[in-house]
Formats: C-alpha cells, sequence, structure tokens
C-alpha cells in the first residue's frame, strides 16, 4: 500500500486505507487489552500533541496510544506556552520540528490549519478536529465501535441528530459510515440540517420520522455551547425537541437500538441521565475503542521523518 504520511479527513483515504486501519484496530484491541503491553511500532519516535482547542478525549488517548505502541510523547500545552506571547502557528511548529518530532497531532478552532502545518514540515500530521471541517479518528473510533457492536457495519442504519451544520464529527462520521455500506441520516433543528449539507441523505425534523426509519444507532450530537452565539441556549426545548427522553428511551431500548455521542455529553440536553445507563449506550466503548483507532491511525502514517 502507498504510504501515507497524514491523515487530515476521511475524503482524502482510499477505501483499502479505512479497511486496513479499521482491521489493524483489532489487533490493536487484544494488545490494549493485555494490561500494560507496549508494542515496538513507534520505538524511538516523537510523538507531540498540540491543541489549540480543549480537549479530554481525542488528546489523552492519542497520548496512550502512542505510549502503547513505544512513542515518546510530549503534550504541548498551548495555554502556559509562548502561543500567549504571541507566537505562530508556523513559528511554533517550526520550533518543535527543529526538536525532531515524528507525528504533531494538530487541534485548531480554524478549518485548514492542520492542512497548512501537514505542508510545512516532515511530520506525519493527524487532524484532531479543525474547526467545523474534520475529525477523522472520531470516524474511525464510530466505525469500529458500531462494527464491534453490530458484527458489521454494511446496511446498518445511523442517525446522526443535533446541529449538522457545524459539526465536524458529523461530516467525518457520516462519510466514514456511508463509504464502509452504512446508511446515514439527519435529524436537527430545520436550520441546523439545511438540504445543501451532505446532499442525498435523509433529513428528519422529527422523532416519530426518525423512529419510522428503524435505524440500529441513535447518534447524538454535542450542543456546542462555545460556539452559539445568542447568550441564553433553551436547553429544556432542545432536550424536548430532539434528545433522548426518559419516554423515547422506552422506546429506543424496546427497539434494542444503540445510542452513541462523542462526548462531552450535556446531560439533560442531548441525553436524559438514564440514558447513559443504557445496557446499549456505547459511549464508554467509544472513549476506549479511541485508544485503539488511534493506535491503528498512528501505524498506519509514515512521517517524511523516516523515509
Ligand atoms: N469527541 C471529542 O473530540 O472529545 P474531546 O473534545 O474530549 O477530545
Amino acid at each position: 500500500m502507498q504510504p501515507r504520511k497524514d491523515l487530515l479527513d476521511i475524503a482524502s483515504l482510499r477505501d483499502e486505507e479505512l479497511r486496513a486501519i479499521l482491521d489493524s484496530a483489532v489487533e490493536m484491541k487484544a494488545a490494549f487489552l493485555r494490561d500494560g503491553e507496549q508494542l515496538p511500532n513507534l520505538r524511538g519516535r516523537s510523538v507531540l500533541t498540540l491543541f489549540y482547542e480543549p480537549s479530554t478525549r481525542t488528546r489523552s488517548s492519542f497520548e496512550l496510544a502512542a505510549h502503547r505502541l513505544g512513542a515518546h510523547v510530549t503534550t504541548f500545552t498551548v495555554g502556559t506556552s509562548s502561543v500567549v506571547k504571541g507566537e505562530s502557528v508556523h513559528d511554533t511548529i517550526d520550533t518543535l520540528m527543529s526538536m525532531k518530532q515524528d507525528y504533531i497531532i494538530v487541534r485548531h478552532k480554524n478549518s485548514g490549519i492542520p492542512a497548512v502545518i501537514a505542508r510545512h514540515c516532515k511530520a506525519a500530521v493527524i487532524n484532531a478536529g479543525d474547526g467545523a471541517h474534520a475529525h477523522p479518528s472520531q470516524a474511525f473510533l464510530d466505525a469500529f465501535t458500531i462494527r464491534e457492536h453490530f458484527g458489521s457495519l454494511a446496511g446498518r442504519r445511523v442517525i446522526i441528530i443535533g446541529d449538522i451544520l457545524h459539526s465536524r464529527v458529523a461530516r467525518s462520521t457520516s462519510l466514514m459510515l456511508k463509504r464502509l455500506g452504512a446508511e446515514v441520516a439527519y435529524m436537527g433543528p430545520g436550520s441546523l440540517v439545511p438540504p445543501t449539507a451532505h446532499t442525498g441523505l435523509p433529513r428528519f425534523t422529527h422523532w416519530d420520522a426518525a423512529f419510522d426509519w428503524q435505524p440500529d444507532v441513535i447518534y447524538l450530537l454535542r450542543v456546542q455551547n462555545e460556539r452559539i452565539d445568542t447568550p441564553f441556549f433553551p436547553a429544556a426545548d432542545y432536550h424536548q425537541a430532539f434528545g433522548i427522553t426518559e419516554e423515547r428511551l422506552q422506546r429506543i431500548a424496546a427497539e434494542n437500538m444503540a445510542i452513541m455521542h462523542p462526548g462531552p455529553v450535556n446531560r439533560g440536553v442531548e441525553l436524559c441521565d438514564a440514558a447513559m445507563d443504557y445496557r446499549n449506550c456505547l459511549v464508554c466503548q467509544q472513549v476506549q475503542n479511541g485508544v485503539i483507532a488511534r493506535m491503528a491511525i498512528l501505524n498506519h502514517l509514515t512521517p517524511q521523518t523516516l523515509r
């Protein structure tokens, strides 16, 4: 297979790569579950996480994944770095590359920044979320989790609910699932699920129609309070219109559907407390599979520093 330096989005990956990464994640999981086992795949390599936006899951799971593959890991903390003195992204990368990083994992509020960095340096660059553009490692862990839970992806029906328009998760995960043969639909407020977004997918604005579509997975997007300009967001109204209420949870359980969410969850907004304890709530499985999928992604890439 042609070596790949960077992971910037799902669209630029070949089908064979999607499948190869997912398949190698199965082996990574077996190794991960053998307590403390460290694989030699990235031994002697340097991995740096560079997050200009907050993260719990993505950053810590990339760091753990790199550690389990034998790499040296550096956490670059933007808030206590020279970025606050005005150092540009360009100069920050030059500085870090002088320290011979092999892999740089970047999250930034602006779409396209990881691609700019990737063009500029020899390290393998992984997009850990850029604006509303892409979050490819989330797509891998989501696909892996669905395949693991159901045994296959082809023909599975996944409805993604929330602010589709501004969601990098919706963009990456829906593309990934469609390319692997799953069916995807959207639901949310009409203004946030525009007909122009990801054309050709079923779009719903009410739960009745969504249930009639008979999804296997209810995938909730986080309400991104930090990106909402209005001072007051009607959380209770959103919960009643688009959330998993206790009443809806009963139907979801009766039909054995799975619930997924990229996290962090807003309890009482996207879902009720009981939904987190539901037997087919896969949120914790997604988090664990985040480490596995990221081990497989790191293993798949070849920095130019190694060529
Ligand atoms: N799903 C996700 O990206 O979570 P974090 O923001 O905690 O990394």
